[in-house]
């Protein structure tokens, strides 16, 4: 009975250029604000960044340097859940510091020199622990054993090139042990053996050097790299078996999560793993409300996405900071963690997105250009461009992802779209990309007068920005001679 024109008394509903961060006193200097947060209720990372689980952004390359860099790389689903799984092992084992047994390249004292060479090339190895039938370590061999042998005695045996005075270590040998012991002896790989001298796993002078670099990085309870992983509303097989890999998060990957069939199975979900589980996308707080008593975070976004179409296509969505700040209202109420999904195109637009309530922010076609990213690569007029598509897109659709968007079509040819396939400029390093972005970041914390994430989501305030304000804050009335690494004018 209610009067149509009701409906036109409508709310007004914000996004990232509608606001700006009003600037307070402060003290804080943007090195020293800290941006470590939670992504879920588990999850601690070091920053607050999330690369988006799409085929063209995160696979193990990207989840692998997200990690290094402290934040979270959330694999995407369109692959099939042994390579899922095999991708999350790998994510895993990247920064281990000893290496378990099963990932060891060994040699035995009969092969060959030839046979080892290839043995470690075909591995990509500079050298191998040389074990008997029992795995009791008789040896080490490496590059510099074999290279004299090469051109005259690739038939002799092992056994008569390798070091056979090997530097072992027991397993609770801790990172500076290793390394002091890697210095003493001039050696580049310890072997770890039990009581008995079996072999039980390895650590590597690559691997601490990696670690060390890395002191930031975001690590599970048992020391290795975080990984998130990507899974379809209805895919419980996929969930168990990345549970049962060692993915932290669970994300289910759907584009209306506000969907009942979808709440019920993600609940199901849920009691089904160990990993913590993110539930979304969502962009009310009455969503939130059907989500927030099991969630271990919940993630925002309908619609904001650079290659999305679902607000035209479906006419339905809500602009990200609105949506953001309604969700965060529910979620902190049970202290479950908010992440923003989409739309961010520069620092800024990820540091609101935190001053509305987000603890943690996703993006994809910031990343998509980098080097650790699957999408090709593609060359037009001279300038390099990485491949960046939708999930939502036909092509990202035909390849596995369509249940994201509740469809399901073998063929393809009667798809709904609600994303575009397109190409974005070819970038540097993700950490370069990570650099500029947690820098901005860090700095609007100093604007603010805020040290900590929390402290900056309680203290920072918004303005309003009419269109004239939105034109002055991008450089104007200048033509822009050298490009800046955090700014392009055709973005
Ligand atoms: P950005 O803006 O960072 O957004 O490139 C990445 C996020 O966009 C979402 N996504 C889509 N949304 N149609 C959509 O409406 C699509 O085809 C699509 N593909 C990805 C997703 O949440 C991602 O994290």
């Amino acid at each position: 009975d209610r009067p149509f024109s009701e409906k036109l008394e409508v709310p007004e509903a914000l996004t990232f250029d509608d606001v700006l961060l009003r600037p307070k006193e402060s003290r804080i200097e943007p090195d020293d604000a800290d941006v470590s947060t939670r992504v879920s209720k588990n999850v601690e990372l070091n920053i607050p960044i999330l690369s988006a689980a799409m085929d063209t952004v995160t696979e193990s390359d990207t989840a692998i340097g997200m990690a290094r860099e402290g934040g979270l790389g959330v694999l995407h689903r369109n692959m099939d859940i042994e390579t899922m799984v095999a991708e999350i092992e790998r994510i895993k084992r990247a920064d281990e510091l000893v290496i378990d047994r099963e990932n060891v390249v060994t040699a035995s004292p009969e092969q060959t020199i030839a046979e080892v060479d290839t043995m470690m090339g075909q591995e990509g190895v500079s050298g191998a622990p040389v074990v008997d039938d029992d795995d009791t370590v008789l040896g080490i061999i490496s590059g510099t054993d074999i290279r004299p042998y090469l051109e005259v005695g690739e038939t002799d045996e092992v056994r008569e090139a390798m070091t056979d005075e090997v530097i072992t270590a027991g397993v609770d040998i801790e990172a500076r042990e290793a390394l002091e012991l890697m210095y003493e002896y001039k050696i580049e790989r310890v072997p770890i053996v039990d009581d008995d001298d079996t072999l039980v796993g390895l650590v590597t002078m690559q691997g601490l050097l990696q670690r060390r670099e890395n002191q930031d990085a975001a690590h599970d309870g048992d020391g290795q790299l975080v990984c998130g992983a990507a899974v379809g509303p209805f895919e419980t097989d996929r969930a168990t078996a990345a549970d049962e890999a060692g993915a932290d998060v669970l994300f289910i990957d759907c584009a209306h999560a506000h969907n009942l069939n979808v709440i019920e199975s993600a609940r199901e979900i849920k009691d089904a793993v160990e990993a913590d589980v993110v539930v979304g996308n969502v962009g009310t707080s009455e969503a939130a409300a059907e989500v927030v008593d099991f969630a271990d975070g919940i993630k925002v976004g309908i619609g904001p996405g650079s290659i999305c179409t679902t607000r035209v296509v479906t006419g339905a969505g809500m602009p990200q900071i609105t949506a953001v700040a309604e969700v965060a209202d529910v979620a902190a109420q049970e202290d479950v963690p908010v992440i923003a999904d989409g739309g961010i195109r520069y620092s800024g637009d990820a540091i609101k997105a935190i001053a509305a309530g987000a603890d943690a922010v996703m993006l994809g076609s910031y990343f998509a250009g980098t080097e650790e990213a699957p999408g090709r690569v593609i060359t037009m007029n001279g300038k390099k461009y990485k491949q960046y598509r939708g999930m939502g897109s036909v092509g990202a659709m035909k390849s596995g992802g369509g249940d994201r968007y509740l469809k399901d079509d073998e063929d393809g040819e009667e798809f709904v779209p609600e994303g575009v396939e397109a190409a974005t400029p070819y970038k540097g390093t993700l950490a370069s990309e990570l650099h500029q972005l947690v820098g901005g970041m860090r700095s609007g914390m100093g604007y603010v007068g805020a040290a900590t994430i929390p402290e900056f989501k309680e203290r920072s305030e918004f303005v309003r920005v009419s269109s004239a304000g939105q034109t002055e804050g991008h450089p104007h009335d200048v033509m822009i001679t050298d490009e800046a690494p955090n700014y392009s004018p055709d973005e």
